[in-house]
């Protein structure tokens, strides 16, 4: 898929059918993700595959707008390091949208599950085994899609500004 089609096709996805991801695509989304741009090149990303039914229940407990994750066959956790990058949230945001970019390519639905500040996000930590030092910026879940959205987005002409703020054109 191209990617401004991918860009605009792309919706969130919370339903999945039963079967599961293959290997070789879950190589394909952690590689979108690896090649995210990051400040200063930092990197300061690592993936957690969740495949284990009972982890993925367990953090889907624990992570009040992610209740789906239980039922989706895959998720990712984006785990980023604070101080390694002066942009963590940044970079881990971006690598999070390649990742659900790549998967949508490859005939997947996914849904970004916010973490970073949440209320939940220590105890998802706990769950993972992530150190307190680092930052959990999001979950994705993956899966075959059973549903598709229509969500919709604002107009051009109410968004864009030319030379100065407020300026249409
Ligand atoms: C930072 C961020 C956090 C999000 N957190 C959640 C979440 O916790 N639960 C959820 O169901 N969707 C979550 N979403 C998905 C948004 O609700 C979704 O992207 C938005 O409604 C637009 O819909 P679309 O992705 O289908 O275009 C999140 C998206 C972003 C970018």
């Amino acid at each position: 898929m191209e990617v401004l089609e991918a860009i605009r096709t792309r919706r969130s996805v919370r339903k999945y059918e039963k079967r599961s991801v293959p290997e070789e695509f879950v190589r394909k989304i952690l590689e979108a993700g690896r090649w995210a741009p990051s400040a200063s090149n930092a990197q300061p990303w690592s993936f957690i595959v969740l495949r284990d039914e009972g982890v993925r229940k367990e953090v889907a407990r624990a992570a009040t707008y992610g209740r789906f994750l239980a039922e989706a066959p895959l998720g990712i956790a984006v785990v980023v390091d604070p101080a390694a990058s002066t942009h963590p949230v940044e970079d881990g945001a971006i690598a999070t949208q390649n990742m659900l970019l790549a998967a949508h390519a490859l005939g997947l639905g996914t849904c970004w599950i916010g973490s970073y500040g949440s209320s939940y996000e220590e105890r998802v930590k706990e769950v993972l085994g992530i150190p307190e030092d680092k930052r959990l910026l999001s979950i994705i879940s993956v899966g075959y899609p059973a549903e598709s959205s229509k969500s919709t987005r604002r107009d051009l002409g109410e968004l864009v500004f030319r030379d100065r703020y407020g300026k249409s054109g």
